[in-house]
């Protein structure tokens, strides 16, 4: 399927994207042709990385004259081709999560798939479905969607709908459990049954029904086990979920030679442990097979797998090769892949900003006489946008966290440069103060009409401490003490808009306690179309529509969740978030789908169906038993636009489960629309209830449920400020 961007960008698309060509029968049955062609050397090569740095990519599988199997090159990341240059940096997951624009999703998607597949890579190491962000200071949940299952889902399934059509093998990361950085290769995730399915598998069990080729298993423990040699956990994805696709291993999350091939694991990465040389398949394989530890139809079916998955996407004919770059030269000497796509980073960049505060009509700003712009978050990082080694420090404006999930910037639109260029056409006197000295800050605001402050909020991946942050975060404040810096410049200037670029959540009290504090803007984790998207927003040329894909606390013990130096026993079961905010009647600062518009929206005429009691079928396919996902009932709802301006609303619909369902968060979400809207407009928002989305997993019989007993239907602009209810049976 070939799809061109502009037509996805204009028209609305389902919430979860049509799955991709995934005829997986087509696949197998070439895939059977070609096993039968190879050898078991060739078979054992087919399975295990190359070793660190012995190709172009992160990950490189050598060629296999046999069958015309090209030397494969498996490449990070989520948010655009680590290393290469000339590629575009998207706005992270996240930020892809809080537009809650499905359009957007797989426009991204296809956009990083067809960047990786011009550069020659064949598999994109994303997008990230774990960390869920259980933990408001995990270090990796910037590089997912949200911490609802639900989003998460429908980012993966549309994100991999886009790359695997662009031709590129999509990989599902990291499978699972991988909540935090301290100890990622040591934790046990101790997680009980139906959290898992009712939580952490969802994302990954929508990547599956989506038909993704390959899941990454994480270096974390699962109940003791080694995630990538856990039978159990695989089995979840290969029996229950019907993948069809292979599992290789995070960069050096294999231990074992038999115990990972016996689990489920198919392709070993990056072959040894990150250059040591010493390979735990290779030769130790071939031993393992002709010992019989490692059966010879196991060894078959992981080439199976792997070689279905190539056919799938098409891979076999006219895929280009890794030419003229490579990951340890500086990725310098590749063609120049970003066409057009800087324009779906900026509706991103743009989409996904969440206004959380706005008094007075403090915004949009209209041709202020003067304004002063405040904080090193408004400039670029003075040693270059890609002046630290994946992004190995938090100088400058933040566009994307640190760790195995960036890319080069080709160019960096920062805060300040796009500002500037507003100011020259509005005639406005400009001041500024980058740094975050708090009395420079006020010196710069104190005679403006209007201050804007810059504060950001950075983490990573655990190899890369920046600051004092070993990838977690260590609390939930602004970095370099920003709440100093609003201060000072609330302090002298009584229209003080702050503007946030943050990995996730922070504690905003401090300065919500100043009233001259009159908007906040949360500006997420842009990319390089960082500047060109605020601007837009803070100007007005577009209304904010952008909702939180996570809760903002007013205090950080409010989550119940939080890092822990040692096995994570999830005693908060499925109470995370707002589900847990809901659970301990806790009133969060901004609530999970929060954010405000220029405009205003009403709703009205819920419809409810009726609820089918037709039993779904138990034939397998990707994502499980097929019934599943049949559609079981509908709801609509009808929003207006009734303010003075364009805009788009995010209407939100959370199921309450039947009392006869055993303890279950009161309130989750099961649907959510984007609807564009002209001033005085009216649109219907239509969801599709899933019979998934209406079950809880009953540990007893280890299926999905549907409970007897009348459902509650709320539907509303959050999760906090339900507009329409009614009941569902
Ligand atoms: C480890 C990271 O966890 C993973 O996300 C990445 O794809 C690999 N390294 C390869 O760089």
């Amino acid at each position: 399927m070939r799809v061109s961007l502009l037509p996805l960008l204009a028209s609305a698309t389902p919430i979860f994207a049509a799955a991709g060509d995934g005829d997986w029968a087509t696949a197998y049955s070439k895939a059977k042709t070609a096993l039968a062609k190879l050898s078991t050397a060739n078979k054992v090569t087919m399975v295990t990385g190359m070793g660190w740095e012995k190709g172009p990519c992160v990950g490189n599988i050598a060629a296999i004259a046999a069958i015309g199997f090209p030397e494969l090159c498996l490449q990070d990341g989520p948010l655009g081709v680590r290393y290469a240059q000339q590629v575009t940096v998207f706005p992270a997951g996240i930020m892809a999560g809080s537009t809650w624009d499905t359009s957007l999703m797989y426009a991204r998607g296809y956009a990083l798939g067809s960047e990786s597949k011009a550069l020659g890579v064949h598999v994109q190491l994303g997008p990230v479905g774990g960390p869920l962000g259980k933990i408001p200071e995990g270090g990796r949940n910037w590089e997912g969607f949200s911490n609802d299952p639900y989003l998460s889902g429908v980012g993966m399934a549309n994100t991999i709908n886009g790359m695997q059509a662009a031709g590129v093998q999509a990989c599902a990361k990291h499978y699972i459990g991988n909540e935090q950085e301290l100890n990622r290769n040591t934790q046990s995730a101790n997680f009980d049954d139906r959290s898992i399915h009712e939580l952490y598998l969802w994302p990954f069990a929508e990547a599956v029904k989506a038909n993704v080729s390959s899941v990454m298993c994480s270096y974390n423990k699962i109940h003791s086990t080694w995630s990538c040699e856990s039978e159990t956990m695989l089995d979840l994805l290969k029996e229950e979920l019907d993948f069809q696709g292979y599992i290789v291993s995070d960069w050096g999350a294999q231990h074992t030679t038999a115990g990972s091939a016996n689990a489920g694991m198919d392709m070993a990465m990056p072959g040894d442990n990150f250059g040591d040389n010493k390979f735990l398949w290779g030769s130790a394989l071939t031993s393992a097979v002709s010992s019989n530890q490692v059966s010879a139809s196991r060894l078959d079916d992981m080439v199976t797998r792997i070689l279905a998955s190539w056919y799938l996407v098409g891979q076999d004919s006219g895929y280009p090769t890794v030419k003229g770059w490579s990951s340890w030269n500086g990725g310098k000497g590749g063609p120049n892949v970003q066409g057009d796509h800087k324009t779906v980073a900026r509706a991103i960049a743009r989409d996904g900003i969440v206004l959380l505060k706005n008094e007075g009509g403090a915004l949009p700003l209209n041709k202020p006489a003067s304004l002063a712009v405040v904080g090193y978050d408004a400039v670029t990082n003075p040693q270059g946008a890609n002046g630290c080694v994946d992004r190995k420090c938090d100088n400058g404006t933040l566009a994307m966290g640190w760790g195995s999930g960036t890319a080069e910037f080709p160019y960096l639109i920062a805060p300040l440069d796009a500002i500037k260029a507003q100011v020259t056409k509005d005639g406005t006197t400009l001041t500024t103060s980058t740094s975050d000295t708090p009395s420079a800050g006020a010196a710069a605001a104190s005679s403006a009409a209007t201050a804007i402050v810059f504060l950001n909020s950075d983490s990573g991946e655990g190899y890369i401490t920046v600051e004092g942050n070993a990838g977690d975060r260590n609390n939930l404040d602004p970095w370099h003490h920003g709440n100093d810096l609003v201060a000072a410049v609330a302090a002298v200037n009584k229209k003080t808009i702050v503007v946030v670029h943050s990995v996730g959540p922070l504690i905003l009290e401090s300065i919500l306690a100043s009233p001259n504090v009159v908007a906040v803007v949360w500006a997420g984790i842009p990319g390089q179309e960082s500047g060109n998207g605020l601007v837009d927003i803070l100007y007005g040329s577009t209304s904010p529509s952008g909702k939180l894909p996570y809760t903002i606390a007013k205090a950080t013990a409010d989550y119940g969740t939080a890092v822990s130096a040692s096995d994570d026993p999830y005693t908060e079961g499925l109470f995370i978030d707002y589900r847990h905010f809901d659970q301990k009647a806790i009133a969060p600062r901004y609530e999970f789908g929060f954010g405000l518009s220029y405009t205003t929206f009403s709703y009205s005429n819920l419809t409810i169906s009726a609820l089918s009691t037709a039993a779904g079928s138990t034939a397998m396919a990707p994502g499980g038993q097929v019934g599943l996902y049949d559609i079981v009932a509908t709801v609509s709802v009808t929003i207006t636009n009734n303010g003075t301006v364009a805009g788009a609303e995010v209407p939100q619909l959370y199921i309450g489960l039947p009392s006869s369902a055993p303890s279950t968060p009161a309130k989750q979400l099961r649907g959510f629309d984007k609807l564009s809207l002209a001033a005085g407009a009216s649109g219907t928002s239509t969801f599709k209830l899933r019979r998934k989305d209406l079950s809880y997993w009953d540990t007893t019989s280890k299926s999905w449920k549907v409970p007897t007993g009348a459902f509650s239907v709320m539907v509303g602009a959050s999760s906090r400020d339900i507009r329409v209810t009614g009941t569902l049976q």
